[in-house]
């Protein structure tokens, strides 16, 4: 296992290295659909001014610059990523700050000399093969008052916008998903998600629930855009596909978002996201 986790991890590093520019404009620097959470963890977790804070696995650094404005100039903040092109991007459109900084760090192999008051990791808990060393980490670098904040995805069919073509995908190409990568919706629920941060020693452990919408356009734009925002390797995999299949699974999709279809052909996808909060003691 510790073999395909190192694997895996690679590539998930290459494919964010690539990904990032695409991610950072279509997505994190759009507060629309999912990244509505962005304000609502930055709320749920109380930010005080001169607070010091990390931010785990913070791609573009969409939360992280949300962070600094809340901690002000006596207080830190501190993203941290493995995607080195994401970090660079982060830099770029965040002012330059003495109290900011971002970090190439691997969120499950970390330990700061100083403690914090607050760590929120946004859509990356599920990304982390070892999320209990993660969650650890997080543990042990905060300060005894400390608390963390964990945005994640909900069960898949509470997020249409991804199962919709998952489903279909998985079925006309098998190793669509290779072998060895975490279930992306593994901490979907609110149990599977309190059971994870409890395991790791956190308590006080309160999780909310939001159901935000996201329209990607009409069919053919939501198809169109997947196509170009997706990593080259399932790029590859969608093209390596014949013709008649590719048409096949493209109509597959089509009737799974009927449902969502509204009258004037535009889809309006639910998309459930959790926040947890937690305490160390
Ligand atoms: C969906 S993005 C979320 C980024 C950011 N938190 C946001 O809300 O926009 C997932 C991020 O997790 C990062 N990531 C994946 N595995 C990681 C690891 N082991 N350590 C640190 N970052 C990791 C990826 O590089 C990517 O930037």
């Amino acid at each position: 296992m510790k073999i395909i986790n190192s694997e895996y991890k690679q590539r998930n590093m290459k494919i964010w290295n690539e990904i990032a520019p695409r991610y950072h404009k279509r997505w994190a620097s759009v507060n629309k659909g999912p990244f509505q959470s962005t304000k609502k963890l930055i709320e749920l977790v109380k930010i005080n001014k001169n607070d010091v804070v990390l931010d785990v696995a913070c791609g573009t650094g969409v939360v992280t610059k949300q962070i600094q404005k809340k901690v002000g100039n006596a207080g830190h903040a501190i993203g941290v990523d493995t995607s080195t092109t994401a970090i660079k991007i982060a830099k770029k459109w965040n002012e330059k700050n003495k109290n900011l900084d971002f970090v190439n760090i691997d969120a499950e192999n970390f330990s700061f000399s100083k403690k914090f008051d607050i760590i929120t990791c946004q859509y990356a808990l599920f990304f982390f093969p070892n999320a209990q060393k993660a969650l650890k980490n997080m543990k042990n670098s905060l300060k005894k008052s400390g608390k963390i904040g964990i945005s994640v995805h909900g069960s898949k069919d509470n997020v249409p916008f991804f199962n919709s073509i998952l489903d279909s995908a998985i079925k006309y190409i098998p190793d669509y998903v290779p072998a060895g990568t975490p279930n992306l919706d593994r901490f979907g629920t609110q149990s599977a998600l309190k059971a994870e941060v409890r395991k790791a020693g956190f308590s006080n452990i309160v999780v909310k629930e939001f159901i935000f919408n996201y329209s990607p356009g009409k069919f053919e734009d939501y198809w169109k855009n997947y196509i170009k925002y997706i990593a080259k390797p399932l790029k590859e995999k969608l093209n390596e596909l014949e013709y008649s299949k590719r048409k096949e699974f493209k109509e597959s999709v089509k009737e799974k978002t009927k449902q969502y279809t509204k009258k004037n052909g535009e889809i309006l996808f639910p998309w459930q996201v959790l926040i947890l909060t937690a305490k160390i003691n």
